[in-house]
């Protein structure tokens, strides 16, 4: 029999170096659903990427000084990495600066334009650059941007415009034929209250003042609005739109596509919208998570607590950070973060709670059976209700993770890992081993706490997918695991359990938070966003040196480029291409001594062999200027 496909998304992320740890709050989220949804057989696709076009991007890389494109190239190895360290298991990363997708965006953008849904018009209004989001004069009446309180900017320009407003009772029948496609419940009626009711305008889907998204197939001269770009990613990176359309027909629609509440009238209005103009399904559901805040307002990389997913997860490992987010935040509301709290949740849930249950129960299979528990086992008294909760603790745990709530199905897990603790005191086998004749007993209270401890294998594996592999290694069984396997107790092997390490070692929490304040303090080096860093010993590889033009002309086969004769101080002269003829004259140049770079390996152009390159600075867009250098410094010298 076939398997069932199931298809979870995360919105695609801003390029930027500085995501903090609410950033990978969605992506833990989406992980954690998707390795349970593998683990119950299903066929899983789980697709994350990032979201890389517009004129946000195209301001940063101005400021740094390099291409947009540059600059994304530079930013997305980081958040590739930081999901790596994370342990997200996407089954695809998309980036909408993939040709695919940028090609595929076109044609569904003709496709929309085909059936009448575009039109040319003009936008007048407002425009908030960081949100990407356009807004009216009433929506924008104090200058602010109603999403996120930062200036929005007034704009006039020829646009084309998505008939949107022909669907709003579209979108409301949809809805209500469709009670589980918006969750959580409110986030439905805020969109249909201030949204739609009030009249939904037809939204502009292009622009014209910048160039760094993909171009509108009708008109060259604009590129297409980042959220039509973004949002398509759900289905392009199927291969909708391409030659080959396979694993779109196997998973869309969607299961479930994660965002966080600040996207969600994206993601239910817009996205809903762009798919019926497309005469496509929409997908099953869209949830809409609540943020996770510092005291005080929003997380920011800059603000005083420590939110560096690599600092976090450097100090406390992966699954603490992972159990921390899903246990603390019910998904769906708001929560606080507070390093604080990180700590105390380890100290009494990981440490106390799980890590105590593992370590003494080894640590007993070892002393009283040296490492194996014997096949005589006698039943007793307590066990009934340890193995109907773990059963119970299954069900819970699926009926939660259905609905995404991660927080409630942790908390019936560790009331599984509590119960299991206070067996240990209800059974006391300290007091069972001083007696020969409670032997077989005292097998039976051993085994049934390695079976409640691989049933809290299995389900902690979602969440903390690095723990479960430790702690069934310590019960000396296969690290890996199916969900059927968590349900009853009755695993016919027996075990021989291997101490381990101490899964979650206990963190002094004053002294922590102490070096937490000083870690604080320390100056980050500055790093401008987008631009690679490269160490001292690279740079000692470019080979700089003085070099005194001695000739110069007009390269014959193209407009820009100058040949050059260099003294370089070696006795020979060197030849070099330069693309500088737009800003200089031959006679300009010649006599003036400049920076070379000597070891560049010699390239052919336009029929000129260059060895080597001059420098010179972009000043303004379309100013370019040499730098010269003291006339008296000699020919030859090393810059360094
Ligand atoms: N690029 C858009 C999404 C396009 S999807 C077609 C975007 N990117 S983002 O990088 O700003 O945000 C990515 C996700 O991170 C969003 O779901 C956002 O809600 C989430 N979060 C950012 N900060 C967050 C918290 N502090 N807490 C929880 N989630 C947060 O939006």
């Amino acid at each position: 029999m076939e398997k069932k496909t199931f298809y979870i998304t995360t919105p695609i992320y801003y390029p930027s170096d500085k995501l903090h740890i609410g950033h990978g709050y969605t992506t833990v989220a989406a992980d954690a659903e998707a390795r349970y949804k593998r683990m119950c057989g299903y066929d899983v696709f789980f697709l994350t990427g990032t979201d890389e076009h517009g004129q946000k991007i195209e301001d940063k890389a101005k400021a740094a000084g390099v291409t947009p494109k540059a600059y994304v190239d530079n930013v997305v190895d980081g958040i590739k990495k930081l999901w790596e360290l994370l342990d997200i298991s996407n089954d695809k990363f998309i980036r909408t600066t993939d040709e695919y997708h940028e090609k595929a965006v076109q044609k569904i953008f003709q496709r929309m334009y085909d059936k009448g849904d575009i039109y040319k018009g003009y936008y007048e209004g407002y425009y908030c650059k960081p949100c990407e989001s356009f807004w009216t004069d009433t929506q924008a009446a104090d200058g602010k941007c109603p999403d996120c309180g930062r200036e929005v900017t007034k704009e006039r320009e020829e646009a084309y415009f998505f008939k949107l407003s022909a669907y709003a009772d579209k979108l409301l029948e949809y809805y209500d034929a469709h009670p589980g496609f918006i969750e959580p419940k409110s986030r439905q009626n805020e969109m249909v209250n201030n949204f739609i009711k009030p009249g939904l305008q037809d939204l502009c889907i292009s622009r014209s003042s910048f160039k760094w998204g993909i171009p509108v197939p009708v008109n060259e001269e604009h590129v297409i609005y980042v959220w039509l770009d973004a949002l398509s990613n759900y289905i392009t990176a199927l291969g909708y739109g391409s030659e080959d359309e396979t694993l779109y027909k196997k998973y869309w629609p969607a299961d479930v596509q994660l965002v966080g509440k600040d996207i969600i009238r994206f993601h239910t209005i817009y996205w809903p919208a762009f798919l019926m103009s497309l005469g496509e399904p929409l997908p099953e559901k869209v949830f809409g998570h609540g943020w996770v805040l510092l005291e005080g307002g929003k997380m920011s990389k800059s603000k005083g607590n420590v939110v560096d997913p690599v600092v976090l997860a450097e100090r406390y490992g992966v699954d603490a950070l992972r159990y921390y987010l899903l246990r603390e935040v019910a998904f769906g509301s708001d929560g606080v973060f507070s390093n604080e709290n990180l700590i105390n949740r380890i100290n009494s849930d990981l440490a106390n709670d799980l890590g105590n249950l593992v370590s003494r129960t080894v640590a007993m299979v070892g002393k009283y059976f040296g490492g194996t528990i014997p096949e005589n086992r006698a039943p007793g008294e307590f066990d009934d209700e340890l193995i109907s909760l773990a059963a119970e603790t299954k069900q819970a745990a699926e009926g939660w993770l259905d609905k995404l709530m991660f927080s409630n199905a942790l908390t019936d897990i560790w009331k599984l890992i509590s119960r299991t603790n206070k067996y240990i005191d209800e059974t006391a086998p300290w007091t069972l081993a001083k007696d020969e004749s409670n032997s077989a007993r005292l097998a039976g209270v051993m085994y049934n706490l390695c079976e409640s401890i691989r049933i809290i294998s299995v389900l902690i594996a979602p969440f903390m997918p690095n723990t479960s592999p430790v702690i069934r290694r310590q019960l000396g069984i296969d690290e890996s695991c199916l969900w059927d396997e968590c349900g009853v107790f009755g695993r016919e092997k027996t075990y021989t359990v291997v101490k381990g390490d101490i899964i979650f070692p206990r963190i002094d929490l004053e002294k922590e938070l102490a070096e937490l304040e000083a870690k604080k303090a320390e100056k980050e080096p500055c790093k401008p966003e987008g631009i690679a860093q490269i160490g001292i010993e690279d740079f000692g590889k470019v080979e700089l040196r003085v070099a005194e033009i001695k000739d110069c002309v007009p390269v014959k086969r193209a407009k820009k480029l100058l040949q050059l004769t260099l003294d370089d101080g070696s006795g020979a002269p060197r030849t070099v291409a330069s693309g500088i003829a737009e800003w200089y004259a031959p006679q300009d140049l010649i006599g003036k001594k400049i920076v070379l770079v000597a070891n560049l390996k010699p390239a052919v152009l336009c029929g000129v062999e260059s060895n080597g390159m001059i420098l010179a600075a972009d000043c303004a867009e379309k100013d370019v200027r040499v730098i010269f250098v003291d006339p008296d410094m000699p020919c030859g010298a090393k810059i360094r």
